[in-house]
């Protein structure tokens, strides 16, 4: 079957690592690279000799070369770039969050439906080989009844004052920022594994560092520091880090703590599952071993070995037991499924098997975000909203 040609957009930290990894799916050729300029484009191209290298991203919907996009642009150009390549008819894979308030999302999902195009939303860490394993004996039963859902997501790249990014600023990033950013993933994350839904939340956001020092350029690229540097100070609205209390449809209780100010924590993701019978931790840092512990037996770590797990996990390993695995091969997972799904022909509902997450997530994620927002303010518990999704 032929390959899928895919145009990107953005060429900051993600936009680069969506075309490694759709490189290494072998489903695709990424034909086309959107920048905010046409030499930023050009660059990335040459180094990924990429034929196409656009200025603006309505050169790349007027391209009929191209059949899927992905939108990997900071937050608040997710709703006016994904409304418009929804509306060129070309399938569409979003960085998260899919917008920055629920107005939009549900927008983009209605957009979504009536395309009839498959749509995605980058919640990457479902496709970990160990993520799909404990999913697997959670269905499976091994865990008995899940009770308890917990963990946390620490960064550290804005521990300083002089760390500043677009993230920071709401009017670019959202109103919300460790949570929608990182905090997003975690919940994501838990809900696919449990299959239990957050259905509740009580929400304690801090602003740690109300005031950063902006550098003349405007925001410094994610990931990056500079402990020296001079800049602008700037009153910080959006929260440093959250405490989350949650509840889940499946009678499962459960909390978070997410930050990106924890001295050390790099993308520290971790999650725990405490059931009736046994319990299960993983760590996105570790992410070739799945911890499981028992009452009545010593515990266990399981290696990601091909041999060793089920076949859902085996289809996300790529290489033998003690080669591992992580991060770059999550995303490759994911765009395998998307990609996959667009080449069946599947559509609607019918992608599900294919296990990405889609608009209609990524809309009911915003929802949960909308919710610990107002929590916040409220000091109370929220339930999530699920009228019309
Ligand atoms: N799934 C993940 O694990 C993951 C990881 C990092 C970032 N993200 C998401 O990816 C998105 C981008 O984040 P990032 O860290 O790569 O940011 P970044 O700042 O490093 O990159 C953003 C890029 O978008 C480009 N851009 C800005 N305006 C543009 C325009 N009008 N046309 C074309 N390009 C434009 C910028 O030039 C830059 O190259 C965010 O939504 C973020 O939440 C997801």
């Amino acid at each position: 079957m032929a390959k899928l040609r895919v145009g990107i957009i953005g060429t900051g930290f993600v936009g680069p690592a969506h075309i490694e990894a759709a490189l290494r799916t072998g489903l695709a050729d990424v034909v086309a690279v959107v920048g905010s300029s046409e030499e930023k484009a050009r660059a990335v191209a040459d180094r990924y000799g990429i034929p196409r290298a656009y200025g603006d991203y309505h050169q790349l919907l007027a391209d009929a070369d191209v059949d899927v996009v992905h939108n990997c642009t900071p937050n608040h150009l997710h709703f006016p770039m994904n409304r418009d390549v929804l509306r060129a008819g070309k399938h569409l894979l979003s960085e998260k969050p899919l917008g920055i308030s629920s107005a939009e999302t549900g927008q983009l999902l209605q957009l979504a439906r009536e395309a009839g195009v498959v749509h995605g939303v980058c919640f990457n860490y479902r496709h970990y080989a160990m993520v799909q394993e404990l999913r697997q004996r959670v269905l499976r039963g091994d865990l008995g009844e899940v009770r308890i859902i917990r963990g946390h997501y620490l960064q550290d790249w804005l521990l300083w004052e002089t760390d500043y990014n677009w993230r920071v600023d709401p009017a670019l990033g959202g109103p919300l920022r460790a949570v929608a950013d990182i905090g997003s993933h975690w919940l994501d994350t838990v809900q696919f594994i449990s299959g239990q839904r957050v259905t509740r939340v009580f929400a304690d956001l801090a602003t740690l560092l109300p005031v950063r020092r902006r550098p003349a350029a405007g925001s410094r690229e994610t990931f990056t520091s500079a402990a020296d540097a001079a800049g602008e100070p700037v009153r910080v609205e959006s929260e440093d880090a959250a405490t989350l209390l949650l509840r889940f449809d499946g009678g499962a209780i459960g909390s978070v703590t997410v930050s990106q100010v924890s001295a050390g924590r790099k993308n520290r993701l971790v999650v725990a599952l405490d059931g009736s019978r046994a319990a299960a931790e993983w760590s996105q840092e570790e992410s070739e071993r799945l911890w499981l512990g028992y009452r009545d037996k010593p515990n266990e770590v399981l290696l990601a070995d091909p041999a060793l797990v089920s076949d859902a996990a085996r289809s996300a390993l790529h290489y033998p037991g003690g080669h591992n695995q992580g991060w770059p091969d999550g995303l490759k997972n994911l765009l395998m499924a998307f990609y996959s799904a667009v080449r069946d022909g599947a559509r609607g509902d019918a992608v599900r098997p294919y296990g990405f997450a889609t608009f209609d997530d990524g809309h009911r994620m915003q929802r949960i975000l909308d919710a610990v927002r107002l929590s916040h303010e409220r000091a109370a518990w929220v339930a999530i909203d699920d009228d019309n999704l």
